[in-house]
């Protein structure tokens, strides 16, 4: 039997129309609408896309979204000051600053300088301890993105041998927290998945990979899961987002491992689209917090 497909576009659509009604009460109840602020510096052409989708998604659901775009050889006092502006800024709930900087710019001060308040993108390492620490604020959006998928579509996690390729500070090193932890009320969305998290130096990978339930591939590699390295019958979520000759592709090879999957997440359609409606979700949660 062929794998059950994981329409990530169709259940971030659904998402998305919940955010929309949520931004209806608010605004009937005389509160603001939420509002995104996404930072863009440099030429960056793949951010460049990015940001466009993410404020594209926030405007459809009644946010107030906005791009603001520096040039690449932006000091970083000034990069640090605009941030400053936008904390002040009781209209702007989220603020996302696109990665990769510029070289010169020192990622980590710019990300400590939001106020957590407002980090919609779950990297400030307050917000990173909190997740951690198994009370979270916001939870990045790519690894909620995975969770909520999951939840979502009724694939169990608690207890289940979870394999994830990748040991990134966006993806896999949050997803394993999440997935790993206990759910308790501060924190439903908890997997109490039994996690292994492996990673390019990792020796015996595809014996790990056979080995798992849930695999999922967050390595930035084009096409590195083959068929031989699953578990028939397993879970695949494929976070990855590649440009190979002008075509998107995931770090699954979809050929080779949708006929032994159990279920799988295609690419693009799959995790790309529930990672916007995770910072949609986020944004609203921000300003639910700010502006009661
Ligand atoms: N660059 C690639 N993915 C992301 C993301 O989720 N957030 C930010 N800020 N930059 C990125």
């Amino acid at each position: 039997m062929p794998a059950r497909l994981l329409d990530g576009k169709q259940i971030a659509q659904t998402i998305r129309s919940e955010i929309a009604q949520r931004v209806q009460q608010r605004l009937a109840q005389q509160l603001p609408p939420p509002g995104l602020t996404v930072v863009l510096v440099g030429d960056h052409p793949a951010s460049r896309v990015y940001v466009r989708n993410k404020r594209k998604a926030a405007q459809e659901v009644g946010f107030v979204g906005q791009v603001l775009e520096r040039s690449a050889d932006i000091r970083q006092a000034e990069l640090l000051d605009l941030i400053a502006q936008l904390n002040a800024d009781p209209s702007v709930h989220g603020i996302l600053v696109q990665l990769p900087l510029p070289r010169h710019i020192d990622e980590a001060a710019v990300i400590e300088a939001i106020d957590p308040a407002k980090d919609v993108d779950g990297f400030h390492p307050l917000t990173l301890g909190r997740l951690t620490a198994g009370h979270p604020t916001f939870l990045p959006c790519t690894p909620q993105g995975v969770q909520e998928l999951l939840v979502r579509s009724g694939i169990p996690t608690a207890g289940v041998s979870t394999v994830i390729v990748g040991r990134s500070n966006i993806v896999g090193k949050p997803l394993a927290l999440l997935l790993a932890q206990k759910p308790t009320p501060a924190f439903p969305l908890a997997g109490d998945a039994t996690v292994t998290l492996v990673h390019s130096r990792t020796r015996n990978l595809a014996e790990l990979t056979r080995s798992a339930d849930l695999l999922i591939a967050a390595i930035g590699h084009p096409g590195f899961i083959t068929g031989e390295m699953i578990r028939p019958g397993a879970t695949v979520i494929d976070v990855g987002i590649n440009s190979v000759a002008g075509q998107v592709v995931g770090d699954v090879d979809f050929a080779s491992v949708y006929p032994r999957a159990g279920a799988i997440t295609p690419v693009p359609g799959g995790i790309g689209p529930m990672t916007i409606a995770m910072l949609l979700k986020n944004t609203l949660q921000a300003a639910e917090a700010l502006s009661r």
